[in-house]
Parts: C-alpha cells; structure tokens; sequence
C-alpha cells in the first residue's frame, strides 16, 4: 500500500491514503533552571501542533529533544553524557532525530553539530517557534541550526503542555533574558536581553491554571524583581517609552497584585529575586496577600564586598543585609534561601570567612551551593584567573554546606510543634502510606495520608524534623480548600 505523504498548512504531519494524521513521538528532557523545564512545556505545545505526542520511552521516540544548562561545566558534561546515550538508542532506532535545546545550543551554536554527530538539530531558547520549519529542514535530510536571540520573544501567546505534572503546581514564565552580567554568568549570552510578558496573558495562563485544578504557581524569570511591562521591548528601551507607557507601565509588586487579586485561593510563589532589584513594595504586597507565599529566594553568592564587586553585583553586604533586616521586619514567617558560589577568582580566605558570617547573620532556610566553574565568554574568563586551587574550593563549598545544614535544622526546628498548612502535591518518595506537600515556607512535609488527597490544603501538625524536612500528622483541613 502507498502512503501518500501530504504536508498540512504547518508541515510536518503526516497524511496516511485514509486520511488518518499519523503522529509522531516526542520526547523531551530537561536540565538546569526552572525556565528551561517552563520551556520545554511551550516546546511540547508548538510540536503537538505538528502531530507530536510525547512519550517517556526513549526508545519509541521519534524526535528527542535535549533542553540543556551552560551554568556550569558539569552541566554541560552531563548533556554530552546523555548525548553518548542517545547514540547507542539510535542503533536500535535508526530513524530517531536528536535536536538540542535551550542555553549549550545557543552557547555552542553550529559548532554542536560538529563536535557531536548524533544532533540534527540546534535551536536556541528564543527559536522555538520555528521548530516546525527546523524539523522540517531535518525531515528533508539536512541538519538545522536557529540560534537567534529577540528583543520580544516571550512565547506569551503559547498555551504549554504540561509535562510530567502533579496537577497541582505549575510554573508560569514572566521575563525572559537577564540584563545583570554578573562575571560569572553565562545566562546574559545564551537567554539574551531582558524582556517581559503582557500581565494580560499572564493573567489568563493563571486563570485557566486555576480553571484545571492546578492550587499553586510559580512565576518565573531569571530575575522577576526587574519585571516591567510597557507595552512590549526590552527593559533596557524604558526610556524611550512614551509618557502614556510610563504611567501605565506595570512593575513586578503591581503583577503580583494583580495575580494575588486575580485568583485568592491560589498560591503564588515567585523565583528568582535579586538584591539589586528587590524593592520594599515587592514585600509590602507580599504581606497584604495571604496567597503569596513566605518565602525569597535571594542568592547572595559571596559574603565579601570584594568579591560581590568583582562579580559586578550591584549591592554591598550591608545594603543585602539591611535587605534581610526589612523582609524580617515586614514578613516575620518568611524563608529565605540563597545561591553562594566558593572559590570565585581572587578569593582569599579572609572572603570565605565573610560568606560564613553572612550567612550565620541571615540562617537561611536552605540555599543552593556550588564551586565556582568558569564559563567562556564571560568577562570573569575574560579579565581573571580561575586562580583559586580546586580543592580549595571544595573544602569551602564543605564549609558553606555544612553551616547552610546546621541553619537548615535551626530553620526547620522552629516549625516544631505548630500546625503549618500544606498543599499536597503527591506520595512521598520515601513512602507509599505518606503524602508529600509544602508550606508556605517552601519546605517540604511529609505526613500519613488519612482521607485527604493531592491537590488538598491540609493544617499538618509538625512533630518532628530533619534539616530540609518536616515530619507530622494532619489535623484537619485548611480553610483555603
Ligand atoms: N537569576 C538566576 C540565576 C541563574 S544561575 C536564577 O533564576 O536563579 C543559578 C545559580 O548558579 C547562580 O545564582 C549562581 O549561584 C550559580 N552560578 C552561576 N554561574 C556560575 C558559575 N560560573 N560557577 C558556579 N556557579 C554559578
Ligand atoms: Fe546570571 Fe546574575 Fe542574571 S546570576 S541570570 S547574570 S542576575
């Protein structure tokens, strides 16, 4: 029997002789920031528009998209480690099409295709809507490559599938880009220019969000505090705008109004908030909405004024910590976490010793922690010496680790003996009889299951913890249900 092969409007489906549209078999992964699993759920949009369902067997797959991580080196190893896997699943899957995504796509750009012959495909993180022509391209026989960053791409017309959901929490991206060009960071070259979304469809993602069940969002952005929307461009254009755009324009403590206003019974949680741009107003509406939950995320990276200035962070420890002393005063319950970097250029032991005692000053809730790993490119790499011996940076993210545990139990100590309310969000990893959810607080709680199911906000009595988790009995549920 001949198939007749018909390409749609779009390009790409398939046309069986009984008019069936085949479809074909996505599967994606992800790796690194929030954003990037936020953008694989836009990229699974668009492609179901071209006839693909995704699928979680590799080896079913007809296309498979890796959504990669510049951060650091070692993320940039593990995608060429599942590259090397791939290659083995296309010797029993010959017609399988491997197209990389996301921040070592637009970092690497056609020099992808050389280095690893299993990609066809390389697209950067503002190219998604031409997927369906690059697969095209690929579909044809020849590799495809869009690596072109915009100045308003922000996929705010797209609808994401959700991937691997719970049903119950759900990112909702804000800004795209990053304009800060911290030394160490690649994210300004591979994400672009700064950029926000229409409030109005933010809005509406939130509201049907709402509408399917889902209890708690996330927005995100590489840096939501510099959120401003004024009618479309880049941040940096503001000061073109018109006088009507300036007084109409919307910062980020007015779109978290909007949205707290929007849907009162959801939780909203933001990330990633940075000092520099972290304004009063922001913790002010934080405190107004009990919908908004307690907690910041606000990575520091160093204790030490020296280094926070030759990371091109715009703020001092003093201004970080007079920070901390406003969220403490105006949000009493809230969490904070940070992001600290060991051994960055030039760092003396004396620094170190600064980035402890910050962080006995502030006793985050938890923090994300990592060795300093230099990225081409950027003006770190460019103007200094990756001069600090790697075990020493070792045993200083040791230090930093062990203390951020120690504040950690501390943190979660306090939660001893009162009742928290927590949104379940699914079975604990660790046990079939329990379920898994968060405070407000962002910490995880684990608890017996009872009558109560996923997606329920339960009043859990908290008897016992560990320095990330905390362990109780549900006592009822809350009145937010
Ligand atoms: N604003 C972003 C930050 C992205 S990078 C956000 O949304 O989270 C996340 C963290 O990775 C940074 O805060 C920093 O602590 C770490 N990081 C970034 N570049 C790094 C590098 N070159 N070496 C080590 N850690 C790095
Ligand atoms: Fe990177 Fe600094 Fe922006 S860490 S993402 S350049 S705020």
């Amino acid at each position: 029997m001949e198939k007749i092969i018909e390409e749609d409007r779009q390009g790409t489906s398939l046309l069986l002789e009984n008019n069936e549209v085949t479809t074909r078999k996505l599967y994606i992964e992800s790796y690194g920031c929030q954003m990037n699993f936020s953008d694989s759920e836009i990229v699974a949009s668009i492609l179901a528009k071209e006839g693909f369902n995704t699928t979680q067997e590799l080896l079913e797959a007809d296309l498979v998209l890796v959504n990669t991580c510049s951060i650091r080196e070692k993320a940039e190893q593990t995608v060429r480690k599942r590259l090397e896997k791939f290659n083995a699943v296309k010797k029993v899957n010959p017609n399988m099409k491997v197209g990389v995504l996301g921040c070592m796509a637009e970092r690497l750009k056609s020099k992808f295709l050389e280095e690893e012959k299993i990609v066809d495909m390389v697209v950067g993180p503002d190219a998604y809507k031409d997927l369906p022509n690059l697969i095209q391209e690929i579909d044809e026989g020849r590799n495809a490559v869009n690596v072109i960053l915009s100045k308003d791409e922000t996929y705010g017309d797209i609808a994401p599938v959700r991937l691997n959901s719970n049903g119950v929490t759900a990112f909702v991206s804000i800004t795209r880009g990053c304009d800060n060009m911290c030394t160490f960071c690649v994210v300004p070259f591979t994400r672009g220019r700064e950029r926000s979304r229409d409030p109005k469809s933010i809005i509406e993602e939130v509201n049907e969000l709402w509408a399917k069940g889902y209890k708690e969002i996330t927005l995100l952005g590489q840096n939501v505090d510099s959120y401003l929307w004024y009618g479309g461009g880049l941040k940096k254009d503001f000061e073109k705008a018109t006088p009507m755009q300036r007084a109409t324009a919307v910062n980020f403590a007015k779109l978290l109004e909007m949205v707290a206003l929007a849907q009162p019974k959801m939780r909203i949680r933001f990330s990633t908030s940075n000092p520099q741009d972290m304004t009063l107003d922001v913790i002010e509406t934080m405190a107004k909405h009990s919908n908004i939950c307690n907690y910041i995320h606000l990575p520091v990276q160093s204790g030490s004024d020296r280094i926070l200035k030759a990371m091109n962070r715009l703020h001092t420890r003093q201004e970080y910590m007079e920070l901390i002393d406003n969220i403490r005063r105006i949000l009493p319950d809230c969490a904070i976490s940070q992001d600290m970097i060991a051994g960055f250029p030039t760092e003396t032991e004396e620094d170190h010793q600064d980035t402890l005692s910050l962080m006995e000053y502030v006793k985050y809730d938890f923090g994300f922690m990592f060795a300093y790993s230099e990225r081409p490119g950027t003006l770190a790499a460019r103007k200094m010496n990756d001069d600090v011996p790697e075990e020493v940076k070792k045993r200083r993210l040791r230090e930093i680790i062990d203390l951020q545990q120690k504040h950690g139990l501390y943190r979660t100590k306090q939660h001893v003996g009162k009742v928290d309310e927590v949104l379940i969000e699914g079975p604990s990893k660790k046990s079939e009889a329990h379920w898994m959810g968060r405070n407000s607080q962002n910490t995880v709680v684990v608890f017996p299951k009872e009558q109560y199911t996923i997606g329920d906000f339960v009043h859990v009595k908290i008897e016992d913890c560990t320095s990330a988790t905390l362990l109780g009995e549900a006592v009822g549920f809350s009145n937010n249900n």
